[in-house]
């Protein structure tokens, strides 16, 4: 089985196929998605919200990220690991950019970092590629900017398609070797999609993206309360857990666990 790395998504784009990415956080988690051959595994900044419990992303540091990122890679030898950089690690220009890059490459282990933003990031893209670290971008819906974008909402209906048009050319044009388009319409993301020729991953961005990306607790049904309607549910993880957590709990106050075939 290969490695895969950033040139192979390049590759699989050019022959049509498609290739999903999913969010680890932990060895565990990241051992079974590169068992389970998932090519890319994103240590989101969502660890704020899955793995903090903080409400939105913007609170996480990379102090927080590190570990996580340094457990994923890990657990997944043949994954192709990305690590979000988070709000207030990028935004002052591209020398942060780059330090706080190389703190994920260095101390984390990360093959490739992430960022949110279009055009007003394209001169942090392009330090990171020219210093050798490959760059997935995010357009669209980017959940750090929650409070100037107004809420959860869907980017580039009307007239603002030509903004996230113009914000997916820049990104690939600074160096990008993939960008995340969040909650877009599905036919401007076709759209977008079929101009560039870096992949592009959807998350509520439709069926005519190159990749797919979702955070594994939602897709797997370990989410506490409401999911988006971009979320498919695969699994009911959070529910066998409980179930698990009160049979376990259920046998030890009925004398059941341990069993003799538990015991020395
Ligand atoms: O942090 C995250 O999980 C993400 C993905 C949903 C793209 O950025
Ligand atoms: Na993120």
């Amino acid at each position: 089985r290969r490695t895969t790395r950033v040139h192979h998504l390049a590759q699989m784009k050019a022959e049509g196929e498609k290739w999903s990415m999913l969010t680890a956080y932990d060895y565990s988690s990241a051992r079974i998605f590169d068992d389970a051959e998932i090519p890319v595994l994103l240590v989101g900044d969502s660890a704020a919200n899955v793995v903090y419990g903080y409400d939105t992303t913007i609170p996480v540091s990379v102090d927080e990220l590190i570990p996580l990122v340094r457990g994923v890679v890990r657990g997944a030898p043949h994954a192709l690991v990305v690590a979000d950089l988070p709000f207030g690690s990028y935004e002052a220009g591209a020398q942060q950019a780059l330090e706080s890059s190389i703190r994920f490459f260095k101390e984390g282990g990360a093959h490739a970092v992430k960022l949110e933003g279009g055009e007003r990031v394209a001169d942090q893209i392009a330090a990171l590629t020219a210093a050798g670290i490959p760059v997935m971008a995010h357009i669209g819906f980017t959940p750090q900017s929650v409070n100037g974008l107004g809420g959860f909402r869907i980017q580039g209906r009307g007239d603002a398609a030509d903004q996230l048009i113009a914000d997916a050319i820049a990104v690939a044009e600074a160096g990008a070797f993939a960008v995340v388009m969040e909650m877009v319409p599905a036919d401007l993301a076709g759209q977008i999609s079929r101009k560039l020729t870096i992949p592009t991953v959807g998350i509520g961005a439709g069926n005519e993206t190159d990749a797919q990306v979702l955070v594994w607790q939602d897709m797997a049904g370990f989410t506490h309360g409401k999911t988006a309607k971009f979320v498919k549910r695969y699994a009911d993880v959070g529910g066998d857990l409980r179930r698990a957590a009160q049979q376990y709990a259920d046998e030890v106050r009925r004398g059941t666990f341990p069993g003799p075939e538990h015991s020395y």
